[in-house]
């Protein structure tokens, strides 16, 4: 058995790739020898990726578009496809997240983190299909723990991200016939990251998160590029519709625990 695959010459596609977690995938690949493409909104954070990616001597490159948007992500999936050619690995991670009760959500505020997540994971499966024809394609899904762990003031993530991993398995079964893996990685709580900013604003609360984890510790985006390196492998070759916790034992019971003390914080600080 390989242990170290080896990405040299693939093709990979990340969303939501150009910060944080997502971005440490991407960079994870592009050590790897991989030609990577990001794809988010901001120019600039796109920018500030492929100068970061392509410090690793390989080829990089970073496309502007909005995930809610369908017409944007097909012109961001083309523009890859003319780039670097059919797409060996598709990572969808575009998110957003912000603590807030139901009540205190409008119905837009619901739709967005939904439209992002959800909807946006969709519009970017669905544009990378026609892409997806190398054999051992694979497609990897940026999960959160609130897909199966009830967390007060993330009603909208916890329904966006329970739909993502249904999604995962639903196209599991309909893509498998099409020779394409699809799974879900879970991210549980990712240190310096955007999303641990947002929902544990504190040094105490972070510390509280951190003594939560059987492990003893946050995670790190090598962490769950790791993860997503073995999925997007040939090691992984008869693993489809895999929903998989990288989260050091966290959902199995400290997910719960600290998310009513995030509860409470945030309550307080609204
Ligand atoms: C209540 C809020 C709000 C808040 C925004 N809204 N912030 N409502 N409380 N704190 C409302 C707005 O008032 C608006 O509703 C609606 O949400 C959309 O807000 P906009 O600012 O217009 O949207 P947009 O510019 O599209 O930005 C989307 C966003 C933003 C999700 C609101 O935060 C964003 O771009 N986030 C991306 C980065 C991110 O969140 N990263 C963390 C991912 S971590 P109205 O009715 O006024 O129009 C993650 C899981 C982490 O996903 C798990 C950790 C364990
Ligand atoms: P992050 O740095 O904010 O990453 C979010 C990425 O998505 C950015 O590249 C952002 O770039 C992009 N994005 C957001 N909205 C978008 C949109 N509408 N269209 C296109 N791109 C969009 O957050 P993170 O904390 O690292 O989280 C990354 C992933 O891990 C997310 O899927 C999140 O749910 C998951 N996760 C995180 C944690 C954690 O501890 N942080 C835990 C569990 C799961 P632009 O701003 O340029 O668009």
């Amino acid at each position: 058995m390989n242990s170290s695959p080896s990405f040299a010459g693939s093709v990979v596609a990340v969303a939501g790739g150009s910060s944080g977690i997502n971005l440490g995938i991407a960079d994870a690949f592009a050590a790897q020898g991989a030609r990577v493409a990001v794809v988010s909104r901001s120019r600039q954070k796109l920018d500030a990726a492929v100068e970061r990616l392509l410090i690793h001597g390989g080829e990089a490159i970073g496309f502007s578009a909005d995930v809610r948007d369908p017409e944007a992500v097909d012109a961001a999936l083309s523009a890859i496809h003319q780039a670097f050619g059919d797409i060996d690995v598709l990572v969808s991670g575009a998110a957003g997240n912000f603590p807030a009760p139901a009540l205190g959500m409008s119905p837009n505020a619901f739709a967005s983190v939904v439209d992002i997540d959800l909807r946006g994971t969709f519009h970017v499966l669905r544009s990378a299909y026609p892409y997806l024809t190398r054999p051992g394609a694979s497609i990897i899904n940026i999960s959160a723990p609130q897909a199966y762990v009830p967390m007060a003031f993330q009603a909208h993530v916890c329904a966006a991200k329970a739909g993502v991993d249904m999604v995962t398995r639903v196209l599991a079964m309909e893509w498998g016939p099409a020779g394409i893996r699809v799974n879900s990685v879970v991210p549980g709580p990712v240190e310096g990251t955007e999303g641990m900013k947002r929902l544990s604003p504190t040094p105490e609360l972070q510390q509280a998160v951190a003594e939560s984890v059987p492990l003893g510790r946050l995670g790190t985006p090598m962490d769950i590029a790791n993860t997503v390196m073995f999925l997007a492998s040939p090691l992984a070759g008869y693993v489809t519709g895999a929903i998989i916790p990288v989260d050091g034992g966290w959902s199995l019971g400290g997910a719960s625990v600290v998310a009513a003390r995030m509860a409470k914080a945030t309550g307080e600080s609204d």
